[in-house]
């Protein structure tokens, strides 16, 4: 049953977990912005702040143990390998994965790429990687709510191997339509790429249903879970995908370090992208050999201290406890959705109500652009995005030039979402923007976020 609520009242059941408390662990929040306003920062889907916890590993890493890890038999050698390693498990046990099974990148658009181009690779690499070549007549397929990470370089693999794109298109309420599901995955794809949460939406994706439908084909799955590892538990076997990717500093973590997960058996089979240093077994002048994964996927020297802060983004989730912290943000994610709803000329671009839905909410405001949305909005000190949000072909779709976005995280407080809705209420002031007639229907499931 669905009933209207009362903002007020949401705003004061809205608070699952102790973020004045959690507020304390970020520096960064304790400084004000815009002549001495507080800051108000709704952008943790572009990137995330970063607790005392995460900075000190990675300062007490350089401090204390740094050296190039996998070389060198001196001491600190070891203990940045030691570490290393140990951050490879932790990670691994935050999202119910084998410590082999994690591969270290920069971010997820490189695990992306990693694999496009290990697919493009397997045409020369010999019988054992024979499954994962592609070529015309094979199809790829994406979805239309794909950030440009997992859109653009399958793009860039069917013009390098002559597959075919395609994709499930959306509904107006912004979630997958399925009605299409066994036409457009059907026994010519190889690979299904797709989105677990959407970053400009919020939809969060049956993932299940449409690897069950991709697995049924005989086609692979690969889950860019960028927007969904850091707001929700995720448990890579309970998903039923091949692969997976995230970004650390959208999770609390440093920049420059993500994760690709790959089921181990296909890791075996799948080429090396990139070559060189730490990856090798046997190397002679005019040959060489790979070493087992995740290694094979690791050339160079690795980002240690990033692991290494990685992990202890891991360690204070995992403190927390992730179901918390989904449902701190379902609640957050609720208020705002009724609270922008209910101001007259604002428009939800992505599912209105908080069913499989995260926290990225995105909206017009009728009559102003959405950049001077964000601008009236950083003035008062809330920091938003505004954009295409490298996911162009979702604007396209809805027929907007952009959207404005709040992301929630665990360190945002029903405070901020009352600040959002009032920064909109001025932005509207500010413009002169005729107030509508009619407010937008608000309504939210009975129960939730109390
Ligand atoms: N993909 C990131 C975002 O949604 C950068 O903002």
């Amino acid at each position: 049953m669905s009933l209207p609520l009362d903002t007020a009242q949401l705003l004061d059941t809205a608070q699952l977990l102790d973020t004045e408390l959690i507020c304390k662990d970020f520096p960064i929040l304790s400084r004000t912005v815009r002549d001495g306003r507080r800051l108000v920062y709704l952008d943790s889907g572009a990137t995330s702040h970063k607790p005392r916890q995460v900075l000190d590993a990675e300062r007490d890493f350089y401090e204390n143990h740094n050296a190039a890890v996998h070389r060198g038999a001196h001491q600190l050698a070891e203990e940045a390998t030691d570490l290393y390693e140990a951050a490879r498990r932790t990670v691994a046990a935050f999202i119910g994965a084998a410590e082999n099974e994690v591969v270290f990148t920069k971010n997820s658009t490189e695990g992306i790429n990693l694999l496009a181009y290990a697919i493009s690779n397997s045409s020369t690499a010999g019988p054992e990687a024979a499954r994962f070549v592609i070529g015309p007549g094979d199809e790829i397929v994406v979805t239309e709510m794909e950030h440009h990470a997992n859109l653009l370089p399958w793009q860039q693999l069917c013009i390098r191997t002559g597959a075919t794109l395609r994709w499930l298109t959306l509904t107006d309420d912004g979630r997958l339509d399925l009605e299409s599901l066994n036409d457009v995955i059907n026994e010519r794809t190889k690979l299904v790429a797709l989105v677990h949460q959407s970053n400009i939406l919020g939809t969060v994706n049956p993932i299940r249903e449409i690897s069950a439908r991709a697995h049924e084909v005989g086609a692979l799955v690969m889950l860019d879970a960028a927007q969904s590892v850091p707001h929700t538990a995720v448990d890579v076997v309970a998903l039923d995908v091949d692969f997976l990717v995230f970004s650390g500093h959208k999770m609390l973590g440093p920049t420059g370090i993500g994760v690709f997960w790959g089921r181990y058996e296909l890791l075996e089979a799948l080429p090396p992208f990139l070559t060189g240093g730490s990856m090798i077994e046997v190397v002679h002048i005019d040959r060489s050999t790979f070493a087992p994964p995740p290694a094979k996927f690791e050339a160079g020297v690795p980002m240690a201290a990033q692991a290494v802060g990685l992990a202890a983004a891991c360690d204070y989730l995992s403190d927390l406890g992730m179901d918390r912290v989904a449902e701190h943000e379902h609640a957050l994610t609720e208020l705002a959705l009724v609270g922008l709803q209910q101001i007259p000329g604002v428009h939800i671009v992505g599912p209105p109500d908080t069913v499989e839905r995260g926290g990225a909410v995105s909206f017009t405001v009728e009559g102003i652009h959405p950049h001077d949305v964000g601008q009236v909005l950083d003035d008062l000190g809330i920091a938003v995005r505004v954009g295409h949000h490298c996911a162009w072909p979702v604007v396209r779709r809805f027929g907007v030039p952009a959207t404005t976005r709040a992301t929630f995280y665990i360190y945002n407080g029903s405070e901020d979402v009352q600040a959002l809705l009032d920064g909109v209420r001025e932005a509207q002031r500010f413009f002169g923007v005729p107030e509508a007639t009619e407010p937008n229907v608000a309504t939210v499931t009975a129960g939730v976020g109390a």
